[in-house]
């Protein structure tokens, strides 16, 4: 059985769709893994409790604990890649993981690093996608699941979900919108991925 590791910053949605998505029968059958550990980069991060209360265990890596080293981001990707190697995962997913990982870290999860994204990629990389779209009068939004590369957001598209954009829509109601597209869409490039390296 492969490991999947998750990285989270928040309310862990994504996360435990993917959670659910392997503990299910007929997906377990599909995904051939487990999730190993969701390992949170802020000790209240909401979706923690959501992965203790699915069976999961979880870690903190604290990324403010690093502020005082001479690198801030390259002590903090040390410590999470020593968490995360305890599992050594076939795959480690980013979900709505809000740190910028160094080049070093991205280098050595290659080909096993994903990360969902709430926007139509290449379109809308960086933070306040949904307010960005409406702003731009965007007719479509959506999600990408993309690999990793070092430059933010920017990796191989391996999948993406269109929403419309609807009257009167506001950058929390697009949210939610695209973020219920989310949870379907992440367990099925998953899937895939581990059927790809099955
Ligand atoms: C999701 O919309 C995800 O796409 C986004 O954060 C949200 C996390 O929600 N990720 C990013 O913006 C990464 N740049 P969740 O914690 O409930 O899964």
């Amino acid at each position: 059985m492969k490991n999947i590791v998750i990285l989270i910053s928040g309310g862990g949605s994504n996360m435990a769709a993917i959670v659910q998505a392997a503990q299910r029968e007929d997906w377990a059958g599909r995904f051939g893994a487990r999730v190993a550990a969701v390992i949170g980069s802020k000790a209240g991060a909401p979706g923690l409790e959501l992965a203790r209360a699915q069976g999961v265990p979880t870690e903190v890596v604290e990324h403010k604990a690093f502020a005082q080293e001479a690198d801030p981001r390259a002590a903090f990707d040390a410590a999470l890649a020593i968490a995360i190697d305890r599992h050594a995962p076939a795959l480690v997913l980013l979900a709505g993981f809000m740190r910028i990982l160094t080049p070093g870290f991205v280098q050595r999860y290659e080909g096993r690093l994903v990360n969902i994204h709430p926007s139509l990629l290449p379109a809308f990389a960086g933070l306040q996608t949904h307010q960005r779209a409406l702003d731009a009068g965007c007719q479509f939004a959506g999600a990408t699941v993309h690999r990793v590369t070092p430059e933010l957001d920017h990796g191989p598209i391996l999948g993406q979900v269109v929403v419309p954009v609807l009257p009167g829509d506001t950058a929390q109601s697009l949210g939610q919108r695209v973020l219920t597209q989310e949870h379907r869409l992440f367990p099925r490039v998953v899937a895939a991925l581990l059927a790809q390296a099955a």
